[in-house]
């Protein structure tokens, strides 16, 4: 039992800054006078389109998206995208090039083959998902419809750190990298977000798509999968997750608030350094990932010793420093420090980290 709130480093559904909790929860009541909850809005009500039309808007301000492209809200998470994506956008050529750097992006390629011809790019599934390709490692079909990769492993620790250059249109799988640096969105054909990481609650995709690639989809595309359908609806053909929608607002006035993309990179850059810095100096932790290939959103590490891992996640959980064990399929320890973890969360769990590592030399 906690008396206050902890650090949390949940890969996801993951920690949201205190100020839009608690600006959700003065208003929960009674949002702007209205007299009811958001959550009890019609979403064809003029107080609720307001919400709406705002946070669209703070998206594409917040990362600078170009007249070319549209902002959409989804449900069905990241992974109703790995469908949504193929249905959508395989038909121009029934081809399509992916790029398997982890979990999620051979999700996402499995899905895809249900629809076309899946040609993988790029595979590390061989070295434990530890590394990503530089670009001449790309194997790419010149006759693809769309390249898709990963660009942030969360369950690896694994990021690209460069835009891949294809000759298709690029998607990219942002749910957890998204709003943490800024992006060029004119290179890419389509990006995709579950929220649940550095956005919203759980429970919806952002998506921002090119206008010219609208409209191709499949003929058995489920209508709640067509980009169409969504672009022409303005996201609303059916209900939409109106509360996400509005706690991603509130998560993007926070963004703004605060520097926007360019100033959540730099504290990115000093909670990751910060971690990795004590991870190549310790003697008891190291990484998981090639350095070259480390994520600044999810930081992998253990001790080499499954028991000892155990061990300092149990002992960091009571410390207040929770959610650190590695996802099943990775096993050790992976530190998830989204925007909304505070710079303090990460000083308190490399100083943990160093008393652990004096209690337990060998
Ligand atoms: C990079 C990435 N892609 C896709 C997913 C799947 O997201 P969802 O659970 O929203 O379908 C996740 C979930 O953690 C993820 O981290």
């Amino acid at each position: 039992m906690f008396e206050e709130r902890i650090y949390n480093f949940s890969a996801g559904p993951s920690m949201l800054p205190e100020p839009v909790l608690k600006k959700a929860s003065d208003e929960m009541l009674n949002y702007g006078g209205s007299g009811m909850s958001v959550m009890e809005m019609s979403h064809r009500s003029k107080a609720y389109q307001e919400i709406f039309d705002e946070t669209k808007a703070l998206l594409k301000k917040a990362l600078s998206v170009p007249d070319t492209h549209e902002v959409i809200f989804m449900q069905g998470g990241a992974t109703g995208q790995f469908a949504a994506v193929a249905l959508n956008l395989m038909g121009k050529t029934g081809k399509a090039d992916y790029a398997v750097t982890g979990n999620f992006s051979n999700l996402a390629a499995k899905e895809a083959k249900k629809y076309g011809q899946v040609h993988i790019a790029f595979d590390s599934t061989d070295r434990g998902h530890t590394v990503i390709p530089s670009q001449s490692e790309l194997d790419l079909d010149a006759d693809a419809s769309y390249f898709h990769y990963c660009a942030n492993n969360t369950i690896y620790g694994t990021e690209w750190s460069y835009v891949p250059r294809v000759p298709c249109p690029l998607v990219s799988d942002m749910s957890s990298n998204i709003l943490s640096r800024p992006v060029d969105v004119s290179k890419y054909g389509l990006i995709y977000a579950g929220v649940q990481k550095n956005m919203a609650p759980a429970g919806m995709a952002a998506v921002i798509i090119d206008r010219s690639l609208v409209g191709q989809e499949l003929p058995f595309t489920p209508t709640i999968l067509s980009y169409k359908t969504t672009v022409d609806k303005d996201s609303m053909y059916n209900t939409p997750p109106t509360y996400n929608i509005y706690m991603l607002g509130l998560t993007l006035k926070w963004v703004m608030e605060n520097g926007g993309v360019e100033a959540m990179e730099e504290l990115r850059d000093i909670r990751a350094g910060m971690l990795y810095d004590f991870i190549d100096n310790s003697s008891l932790f190291r990484g998981r990932a090639e350095k070259s290939a480390r994520s600044k959103m999810n930081v992998t590490f253990t001790t080499g010793n499954a028991e000892l891992d155990t061990k300092f996640v149990r002992e960091a959980a009571a410390e207040g420093l929770v959610s650190l064990a590695g996802h099943r399929i990775a096993g050790g320890m992976r530190a998830s420090i989204y925007n909304a973890m505070p710079v303090e969360g990460v000083k308190k769990l490399v100083d943990f980290m160093g008393k652990f590592e004096l209690a337990n030399k060998i």
